[in-house]
């Protein structure tokens, strides 16, 4: 790039960043996720190194961030509150790169023992200093610029984790005469206020009912809160706060290691968080970094990454500083959650009970670790939520195992021939009427089997593995089956011969004979399984296997009535009426009666009931976990007796969570449910003797 389009682009990209530093700091309202903002600096950064005559005192890589407003008074703080760098990989390099830094900086011999870190959190919230005087909280300021932050005092005292005064020490050594009372002179105190993702559900959840405005996120919530001019307001927003270093400090002894201050500072009765480590070299760091990843998605509240600081505050001081940020610490991050990108389209997706999806298509991006192309938008209450409209950019967000969906829109980049979105009034697949049911947010096609997204979906969830188990019937194959006439209704599929199924396009006489065996091998199934397959509404795994297990034949649960059904542990009223209404409709029964005639078979009678140490115990398993599938999970907690549910409620008994769980988990600690990990639940199947 040559040096007049560098500035050109250099000027560019400071206006966006003031932008959105106003955004960020002072109104505390983002429109872009982090990972873009840290993109646009990163850029400014580098031009600047080669570029250096662009390097101004007032470019945003001089200072650390927005203005205080001028309804708070500035409060200026005696040591800058500085930033850390920050680097965002999956790999160690984070943590290699550091140490490698750190090791030439001191100047050390490659054969030197490691260098010691302390390790912790990065707590996403707002960072706040506390100054307190003989031990009492006499003033507590934003960070503003750096240099001058805002004093909110009064919101920060409504923090009930916040001592008003410090908890004072036994004097070390021999007490004098003039001992001040175990106290600093001065002490100030520097940590991030946060909320806690239950607290954050829990005041929206309250703020939905009284239809008062909902908190974005709980970082948001956390900022907007602190810098709420009326302090009752703030008294109402549930926060918390970690301490995490140390401001001006007068008449007192230094610990000599940042994890003794930190130490010192729970001592003072200060809140600390007590997920850190001292770390000896950067395969210690990259070996927390990968542990605390691990954990993420069930720590109860919010991080954005890991830090690590130099251990030995000597060492620190050697170290010093550079522009904004030490030299002695880096913040380790995540790869982000969230991502930027724009809908190319907005369609609608039939399910299996006919329910209308508006998905977004998106340009790929690359967000949570994966390519997202798609994003799910809920239904039509949520596309004018958000107002999104096709051609717009929006956030993305994908957090463990959810599937992705759009948070928000930019609405300042909409460009002049975005297009509204409106639901179709008749099935886009099938042309059936649509309708939305009295107090539902959802649309749903009247089609029924008839349409043909159905008839597919029911067919595949018919065939999966925990229903009949049809190997080899994916989507492509079922999609040319439904597609070509070849099945109208369920019973079809077992009425496919060789013959017949030869004929389909790209299908190969040896794939035809595989799933002619499948099919056969198929009809062997139990009760449980093949009511599930059926797909009645409300009817899942843990239901089916219920109504077998209680009602032991396929004819007693057809004939039941509601009440009989509703006797059934973990049927509710819902479930009952559901189920009797689907064996009331005439075809249904129908269908049942010709596959049964087509050779399915299972074994009746009442099952015995299980034994185990799970007995009577509902579990739910979410996320991902370490050594087992989720199938496997499941099959050893029912063989321990116990019944493996889809979701969380009341009647929960364990929550199993492996990593990237997202709401079910955050809902098991809103209703206090025990939480397992997976080595927890394996001991629990099989208790060891005492
Ligand atoms: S230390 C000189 N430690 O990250 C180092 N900061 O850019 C000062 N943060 O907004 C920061 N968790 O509020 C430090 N354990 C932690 C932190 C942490 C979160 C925030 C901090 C600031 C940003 C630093």
């Amino acid at each position: 790039m040559d040096a007049g389009a560098a500035a050109a682009r250099a000027a560019q990209l400071r206006a966006q960043i003031a932008h959105h530093d106003r955004l960020y700091y002072e109104l505390d309202a983002p429109e872009i996720p982090d990972a873009e903002y840290d993109r646009l600096f990163r850029e400014l950064q580098a031009l600047e190194q080669d570029h250096p005559g662009l390097r101004t005192p007032d470019s945003p890589t001089q200072r650390v961030g927005g203005k205080p407003l001028d309804s708070f008074a500035p409060v200026r703080h005696v040591v800058p509150m500085l930033s850390i760098r920050t680097e965002t990989d999956t790999e160690a390099t984070g943590a290699l790169t550091f140490d490698a830094r750190v090791r030439r900086e001191l100047a050390l011999a490659e054969d030197a023992p490691p260098v010691e870190y302390a390790a912790e959190l990065k707590f996403d919230g707002l960072a706040i200093n506390l100054r307190y005087e003989r031990g009492v909280l006499v003033q507590a300021a934003t960070r503003g610029d750096g240099e001058t932050g805002e004093d909110v005092t009064q919101n920060v005292r409504t923090i009930h984790e916040v001592p008003l005064t410090l908890v004072p020490q036994p004097p070390s050594g021999q007490p004098s005469l003039f001992d001040a009372p175990g106290v600093p002179e001065v002490l100030e105190v520097r940590g991030e206020v946060y909320m806690r993702r239950d607290r954050f559900e829990a005041f929206n959840l309250r703020a939905e009912a009284a239809g008062e405005k909902t908190l974005v996120n709980p970082r948001n919530a956390a900022a907007g809160s602190i810098r709420q001019l009326d302090p009752a307001m703030a008294a109402r927003r549930p926060l918390s706060f970690f301490a995490y270093g140390l401001g001006e400090v007068h008449g007192w002894e230094l610990p000599a290691t940042h994890a003794g201050v930190l130490d010192a500072l729970a001592a003072f009765g200060l809140p600390v968080c007590e997920h850190r480590a001292i770390c000896a070299g950067a395969d210690a760091l990259a070996a927390f970094h990968a542990r605390i990843a691990q954990t993420r998605p069930t720590r109860p509240f919010d991080i954005d990454g890991v830090v690590y600081k130099v251990n030995s505050l000597a060492l620190q001081q050697k170290l010093g500083f550079v522009t904004r940020e030490p030299r002695w610490a880096m913040a380790h991050k995540y790869p982000a959650q969230e991502a930027l990108t724009t809908v190319q389209d907005i369609e609608v997706q039939v399910g299996r009970t006919g329910k209308l999806t508006p998905v977004a298509r998106l340009a790929s991006v690359f967000v949570g670790g994966v390519n997202v192309t798609n994003a799910t938008l809920h239904n039509e209450y949520e596309v004018r939520r958000k107002d999104v409209h096709v051609g717009d950019t929006v956030v993305v967000r994908r957090a463990g195992d959810v599937i992705p969906e759009v948070v928000s829109v930019l609405a300042d980049r909409r460009p002049p021939d975005a297009r509204e979105f409106s639901m179709p009034s008749h099935c886009p697949v099938c042309g059936s009427d649509v309708v939305r049911e009295e107090g539902e947010a959802d649309h749903r096609c009247t089609g029924g089997l008839y349409c043909s997204a159905q008839r597919k979906q029911a067919l595949l969830h018919f065939a999966g593995r925990r229903a009949m188990d049809v190997e080899g019937l994916g989507d492509k194959l079922v999609e040319q089956l439904v597609d070509g006439g070849l099945i109208r209704s369920l019973p079809d599929l077992y009425r496919l011969g060789v013959l017949k199924l030869s004929e389909l396009e790209r299908m190969a006489d040896k794939s035809a004979e595989n799933l002619v065996a499948a099919l056969e091998k198929s009809k062997q199934t139990t009760l449980g399984r093949f009511l599930f397959a059926l797909g009645i509404r409300h009817v899942g795994e843990a239901t089916a296997k219920d109504l077998a297990r209680h009602l032991g034949s396929m004819d007693r649960i057809m004939g039941a009535s509601v009440a009989e059904l509703a006797q059934v542990p973990d049927v509710g009223p819902v479930v009952a009426e559901s189920i009797h209404r689907f064996f009331a409709q005439p075809h249904n029964r129908e269908v049942v009666e010709q596959l049964r005639a087509c050779g399915i078979v299972w074994e009746e009678g009442e099952m015995r009931v299980a034994s185990g140490p799970l007995v009577g115990k509902t579990v739910v398993i979410t996320g991902t976990l370490p050594t087992l599938s989720r199938d496997e999970a499941k099959d050893m907690l029912e063989a321990a007796g116990a019944r493996v549910a889809g979701s969380v409620s009341k009647k929960t008994d364990f929550v199993v969570a492996g990593t990237d769980a997202g709401s079910k988990l955050i809902k098991a600690q809103e209703l206090g449910i025990t939480i397992l990990d997976e080595s927890q639940m394996l001991s629990m199947l099989s208790p060891r003797e005492s």
